[in-house]
C-alpha cells in the first residue's frame, strides 16, 4: 500500500470530526499518520473515507488512550513518532454537567497518560504535542475580540474545566519536557470536507447549531429552535466565530510544522483558531437558506441555559506566528455541511 515518507505523526481521536479532517490534511502534506481511536464516538467507515480522499490508508490502532499498557506498547513499537496531535476526548458540554466524573476521568487521564508514556519511552525524534483546546476556556469575556491574553474565567462546565486543566498540565510540564506543546483554542468548527466523504457525525439529537440546521432541512428533525432573540446583539441572537473545519484542520498542520522545525518561542504556546469574525445564529440560518435554496423551519424560543451572548477571536497571533489564516466563508462552510448531510442520507 502507498505510504508517505514524511515525519511520523500520531493522531489520537483521528477518526473523529476534527481529527479525520486533520488526518486528511496531514496526509496531503506528506506526513505519515498513525491513528489511535477507540471508536467510542466515531465510525470505522471514516478510515475508508480518508483512504478514498487521499489514496493513503493511515495506520489505525484501536484502543483507549487512557490505557497505559496499550499506549506503552504503542510507543515501544513506534519509536519514530515526531509529534502527537491529541484530539481523543469527550466533547458534549451538556453531558459533562450531568456526568462530570466521566469527563474528568477521560479527558484528563488521556493527556496524563500520553505525556507520561512519552516521558517513559522517549521517542528519539520527538518534537512535541498539539493539544485540542477550546474557546470555552475564556467563558464570557469582558472585551471582544478575545486574544490569547484574555483572562480565563471560571469554567462554565466540567468539559470546559478539563480543557483548562489540560492546558495547565502542558504548561507545568513544559519546563521539564524536552519538547514543546501547542494548544489550539478552537472557536465553533462547522462544515465538512469538499468531497462530502467526511463530516460531523453527531450521536443522537445534535446539540450544535449547524448539524441541527442540516438535519432539520433534510427532514430528520421537525424544527430548529433558536435559543433567544433578546441578546444585546444586532439581531438579538447569539454571536459566535464559526470556522470551517478544513481551515481548522490546516491550522494543525501549521502547528505541526512549527514543532518539527523547532520554531516555537516558548515551550508551551497557545493560539486562537477562528475566523476573527462574529456571526449571529440568524445569519448562519440565512446563509444556509441561501446556499441550499430552501427555507428552514425554525422558531425563536427562550435562551439556552449556559449560553454566552457573544464571542469571537482575535486571530493575529495565529496569523503571524503560524502563518495561518482561515480562508473559507460562512456560506462555503454551510454549503459543505449541507452536501455532507445529503451524502449521509444517500448512503
Ligand atoms: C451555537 C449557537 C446556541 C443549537 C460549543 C461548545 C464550545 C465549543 C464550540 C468545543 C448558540 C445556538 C444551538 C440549537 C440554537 N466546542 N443554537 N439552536 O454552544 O457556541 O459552543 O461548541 O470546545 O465549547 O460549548 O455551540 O453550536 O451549541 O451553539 O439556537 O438547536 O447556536 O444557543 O448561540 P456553542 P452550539
Amino acid at each position: 500500500m502507498k505510504q508517505n515518507m514524511g515525519e511520523h505523526i500520531l493522531v489520537t481521536g483521528g477518526a473523529g470530526y476534527i481529527g479525520s479532517h486533520t488526518v486528511v490534511e496531514l496526509i496531503t502534506h506528506g506526513y505519515r499518520v498513525s491513528i489511535i481511536d477507540n471508536f467510542n464516538n466515531s465510525d470505522r467507515s471514516v478510515i475508508d473515507a480518508i483512504e478514498k480522499i487521499t489514496g493513503i490508508r493511515p495506520n489505525v490502532h484501536e484502543f483507549d488512550v487512557c490505557n497505559e499498557i496499550e499506549l506503552n506498547h504503542f510507543f515501544k513499537h513506534h519509536t519514530d513518532i515526531s509529534a502527537v496531535i491529541h484530539f481523543a476526548a469527550y466533547k458534549a458540554v451538556g453531558e459533562s454537567v450531568a456526568k462530570p466524573l466521566k469527563y474528568y476521568r477521560n479527558n484528563i487521564n488521556s493527556l496524563l497518560n500520553l505525556t507520561e508514556q512519552i516521558e517513559i519511552n522517549k521517542p528519539s525524534s520527538f518534537k512535541g504535542i498539539v493539544f485540542s483546546s477550546s474557546c470555552t476556556v475564556y467563558g464570557q469575556p469582558d472585551v471582544l475580540p478575545v486574544t490569547e491574553a484574555t483572562p480565563m474565567k471560571k469554567a462554565e462546565s466540567p468539559y470546559g474545566f478539563t480543557k483548562q486543566v489540560c492546558e495547565e498540565l502542558l504548561l507545568n510540564n513544559a519546563s521539564n519536557a524536552s519538547y514543546s506543546s501547542i494548544a489550539l483554542r478552537y472557536f465553533n468548527p462547522i462544515g465538512a470536507h469538499s468531497s462530502a466523504l467526511i463530516g460531523e457525525l453527531p450521536n443522537g439529537i445534535p446539540n450544535n447549531l449547524v448539524p441541527f440546521i442540516t438535519q432539520t432541512a433534510i427532514g430528520k428533525r421537525e424544527c430548529l429552535q433558536v435559543f433567544g432573540n433578546d441578546y444585546e446583539t444586532l439581531d438579538g441572537s447569539c454571536i459566535r466565530d464559526f470556522i470551517h473545519v478544513v481551515d481548522l484542520a490546516k491550522a494543525h498542520v501549521s502547528a505541526i510544522k512549527r514543532l518539527i522545525q523547532q520554531e516555537t518561542k516558548q515551550a508551551f504556546e497557545v493560539f486562537n483558531i477562528g475566523t476573527g469574525k462574529g456571526n449571529s445564529v440568524l445569519e448562519v440560518i440565512h446563509a444556509f437558506e441561501k446556499v441550499s435554496t430552501q427555507k428552514l423551519n425554525y422558531k425563536i424560543v427562550g435562551r439556552r441555559a449556559g449560553d454566552i451572548e457573544k464571542i469571537y477571536a482575535d486571530t493575529s497571533r495565529a496569523n503571524q506566528e503560524l502563518g495561518w489564516k482561515a480562508e473559507s466563508s460562512l456560506e462555503e462552510a454551510m454549503l459543505s455541511a449541507w452536501r455532507w448531510e445529503q451524502h449521509l442520507q444517500s448512503r
